[in-house]
Order: C-alpha cells, then structure tokens, then sequence
C-alpha cells in the first residue's frame, strides 16, 4: 500500500515536471460533434515552444487550409467552422517551430451519404451497379442496402451475396450489383451509411430497359432501309413504263415505223422485183 503511494506521486511529480517545461498544443477540444450547436470553433495553445514560433496553419485531412496561414510570433490560433455537418474532418493546427508542432481536432458529424448516380439505366439480362459514397467525418463503419416498396416493410434489406445480389462496401462508398437484371427490378433503392454518429441515406433509381428496347435504334434504322429500298424500287418500277409510254405518245413513232415498214416494203419489192 505504502509503495503504491509512493509510486503514485513519484507519477505526479513526474507529470508535473513534464508539463510545465514540455512544449505541448493545449486544444479547446479534442473532438467537436454537432449538438446543439451548427458552428464550432478550433483553438489550439502551443506553450513553452522549445524554439521560436514563425508562424502557424491549419490543416483538414492532411491538407493545408487556403488563407490560414499566418507569419508570427503567436502561441494561439483559433478557425471557425461554419458549418459542421458539411465541413467535418480531421483538423490539426500546425505552428512552425524547429521541430513543428501539430495537434489534432476531429470534427465528427453524421454520415453524409450520396448516390454517385441519382439515376442509373441498364438492360435486361445484363447486370446493374449502383454506388452510394460517403463524405464525411468519420467514414461509414457499415452499410446497407434495401428496395423500397410501397409497403415500406422493414424485410426488403438485401443480403449480401443472395440470389443475383453482391454487396461490395468500403468506408468509402458501397456498390449494390444486381446480375440479369429483370423488369421486376426497376425501381428505387435505398442505401444507408452508419457511423458512430448514426446514419443517413439515399436513394437511386433504377431503370431496366427490356431487351426490345435495347433493340429499337437497330430496328428503327433496319426500317428506314426498308423503307428507303422500297421507295427506290418503287420509283425505278414506275420510271420505266413512263419512259415506254413518252415513246409510244409521241407522234414521230408511228411515223417512224411507217417509214421502216415503208423501206421495208420497198426492199421487198426491190427483192421481188429481182
Ligand atoms: C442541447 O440543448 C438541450 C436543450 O435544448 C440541453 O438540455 C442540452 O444540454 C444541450 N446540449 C449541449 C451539448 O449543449
Ligand atoms: C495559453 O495557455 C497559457 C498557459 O496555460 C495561458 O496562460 C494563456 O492564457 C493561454 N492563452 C490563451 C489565448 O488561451
Ligand atoms: C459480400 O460477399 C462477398 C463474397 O461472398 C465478399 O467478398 C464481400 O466482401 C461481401 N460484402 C460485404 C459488404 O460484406
Ligand atoms: C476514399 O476515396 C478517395 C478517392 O475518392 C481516396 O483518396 C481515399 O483514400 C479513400 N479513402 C479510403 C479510406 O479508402
Ligand atoms: C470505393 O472506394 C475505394 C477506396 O476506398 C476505391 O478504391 C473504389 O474505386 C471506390 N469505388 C467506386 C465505385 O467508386
């Protein structure tokens, strides 16, 4: 007992010497979660810098944020977020010392879930892949994916490898892929990201074209050569009887034939005359 009180305040002292000469970033808050505030503001307090502090940043995700960087001797600097629920991330502050000195604030909002197509069209019998992406901080720890019916029953989740359905998800994003595909399922679907936060969703919709369908740019074209051969052939056949007929109407043809069978008839004169 004796000996754990002693370890126990060799500890303390420990701790006490540390923080008073250690340089170290005091942050007003470790995490930021909306509540019920919608704005939120980051501060960070650098003190007993082991070498002089020229200036300072902020970063979100690993990336410097445009217009926070400041030259100076400041041991404080705070950033303002407007907007949690669209504007969560892993903040640091960044002041620059030899070595620098950063420190990390997560501003955490729920899941911010977006169909990557709001619309998706594909043929029977071939496959359809629809992709919902999360962009938020922290990512989607879990999806899932339904299709919603008018009765709105809690039994349409899709389960991952039945039937004609997979389910590849990543933080990132989830892609729902449904293999030869039918008319039956054209419809929406609902896909839904959880976080620690809780979760959000939203909502694709599926067009399946029939296979006739696919086929009627070919047919269309397939009809116009028909239609467009008929009238050729159509014309052609008119043409030459109107051609006949030019010749029949005028009247230099009889003639004609009346003067050949004119020499004809002399010929045969000639040759009876012989
Ligand atoms: C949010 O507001 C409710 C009442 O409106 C209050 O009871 C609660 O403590 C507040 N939470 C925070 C984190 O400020
Ligand atoms: C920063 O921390 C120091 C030491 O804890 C304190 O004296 C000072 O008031 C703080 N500065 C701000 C702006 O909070
Ligand atoms: C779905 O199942 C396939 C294989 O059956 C697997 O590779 C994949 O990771 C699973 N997806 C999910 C979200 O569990
Ligand atoms: C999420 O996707 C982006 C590109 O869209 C990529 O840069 C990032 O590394 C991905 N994050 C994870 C955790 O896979
Ligand atoms: C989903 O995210 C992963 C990284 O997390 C990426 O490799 C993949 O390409 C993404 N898929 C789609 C369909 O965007």
């Amino acid at each position: 007992m004796r000996l754990l009180w002693a370890f126990g305040v060799i500890l303390f002292s420990f701790q006490q010497a540390f923080a008073g000469t250690e340089p170290v970033i005091v942050v007003n808050s470790k995490e930021v979660r909306p509540q019920n505030q919608t704005s939120a503001t980051l501060s960070c307090n650098f003190t007993n810098p082991v070498s002089p502090v020229t200036g300072h940043h902020w970063e979100k995700n690993g990336k410097t944020i445009e217009n926070t960087k400041k030259d100076g001797a400041d041991h404080y600097t705070e950033y303002i977020i407007s907007k949690i629920e669209t504007n969560s991330g892993k903040y640091s502050c960044v002041f620059h010392s030899d070595p620098q000195a950063k420190e990390f604030i997560e501003v955490k909002s729920l899941p911010h879930i977006v169909a990557h197509k709001h619309s998706e069209n594909a043929n029977e019998n071939d496959k359809a892949m629809l992709v919902c992406e999360c962009h938020s901080y922290p990512l989607a720890t879990d999806w899932s994916w339904r299709k919603v019916t008018d009765l709105g029953d809690e039994d349409a989740y899709i389960v991952n490898g039945t039937e004609r359905y997979s389910i590849k998800s990543t933080p990132n994003n989830s892609t729902l892929i449904i293999m030869d595909l039918n008319n039956e399922d054209a419809g929406n679907y609902e896909c839904t990201g959880k976080n620690e936060l809780g979760q959000a969703e939203d909502i694709i919709h599926l067009r399946v074209r029939s296979r006739l369908a696919a086929l009627w740019p070919f047919l269309g074209i397939v009809a116009e050569v028909i239609v467009l051969v008929a009238i050729i052939f159509i014309y052609e056949k008119r043409r030459k009887p109107d051609e006949i007929n030019d010749d029949d109407d005028s009247g230099s043809a009889p003639l004609k034939s009346n003067s050949a069978t004119n020499h004809k008839d002399k010929n045969v004169r000639q040759r009876n005359s012989n």
